[in-house]
């Protein structure tokens, strides 16, 4: 058996392409596509010559359809919740990942598959996406995190809304909703993903991985140490070269060359 059965790995240069791929099954997440998530981005995680991950699924149809029905048919209570909090670590090993991680989606994207694309950082989605957390029709609630991240990401009553009826948002809904950043065509989905992507590559790795430290930091604590939190960060950067690399490009009008350090 490969190492890595559902879930492959490609470069484009500094940028990684992580892709799910379960396609029989629409991408949906059992165990082991879940454990194999998460072992990517530890790879990648360690991995200086990438500064940042886009995150596909496999097949014309889906990104993710959720977390496998079959597998989460046989639940018990405890095993559930072993299942829940399996996902949710997986989950905040992407969001506290300290590279900038961008979702592609391109087809649906529902219930697990929905919540692991808010775990990234950015998503993007081509016309045909569909978003969704239907957890409610088959009478459990969302476990990887959905109850939170959607609210934070499109507000209170958006959130309750999709969750309660457990209705799909097509493209221009999410995008609307400020769930995707863009939508574009299926067939140009990963170049637009990957061009985006390398237009925030171009910016200091260190300083990337500060700002999403900060960004995420700041919404589980108070806003007086969220604030010094960030004057810490940016007091740090000022020690690096990527610092003095921005700083002496700009004046000497010139492109930047960051190291990362
Ligand atoms: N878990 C397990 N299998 C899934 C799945 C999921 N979440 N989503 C899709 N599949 C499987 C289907 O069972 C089918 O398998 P089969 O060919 O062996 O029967 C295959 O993927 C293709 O899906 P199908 O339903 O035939 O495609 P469709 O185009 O008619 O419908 C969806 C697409 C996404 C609307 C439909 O598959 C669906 O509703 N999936 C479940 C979504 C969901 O509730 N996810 C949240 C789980 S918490």
């Amino acid at each position: 058996m490969p190492e890595r059965q559902y879930v492959r790995l490609e470069r484009d240069q500094e940028i990684a392409i992580v892709t799910i791929d379960r396609r029989r099954k629409l991408n949906a997440l059992n165990p082991r596509v879940v454990t194999e998530i998460g072992d990517a981005f530890e790879a990648l995680c360690e991995n200086d010559g990438v500064r940042g991950v886009v995150l596909t699924g496999a097949g014309e149809k889906a990104f993710v359809a959720g977390a496998d029905i079959g597998v989460l048919a046989e639940m018990t209570p405890l095993s559930a919740v072993e299942v829940s909090r399996r996902g949710q670590e997986v989950l905040a090993l992407i969001e506290r990942f300290p590279k900038p991680v961008m979702a592609a989606v391109g087809g649906f994207a529902l219930g697990g598959g929905c919540e692991l694309a808010m775990a990234c950082h950015l998503r993007i989605a081509s016309s045909n996406a569909r978003f969704g957390l239907p957890e409610v029709t088959l009478g459990i609630v969302p476990g990887y995190g959905g109850t939170i991240r959607l609210a934070r990401i499109v507000g209170l009553g958006r959130a309750l809304e999709m969750t309660l009826t457990g209705d799909m948002i097509d493209a221009a809904t999410a995008e609307r909703f400020g769930l995707v950043s863009r939508v574009v065509e299926r067939a140009e989905l990963l170049d637009a993903a990957v061009a985006l992507m390398r237009r925030i590559t171009k910016n200091a790795p260190v300083a990337l991985r500060f700002a999403l430290e900060s960004i995420y930091s700041a919404l589980d604590s108070a806003e007086a140490d969220a604030h010094a939190f960030e004057s810490s960060l940016f007091g740090v950067l000022a020690a690096t070269g990527d610092m003095r690399e921005g700083m002496d490009a700009f004046l000497e009008r010139r492109e930047a060359n960051f190291q990362g350090r």
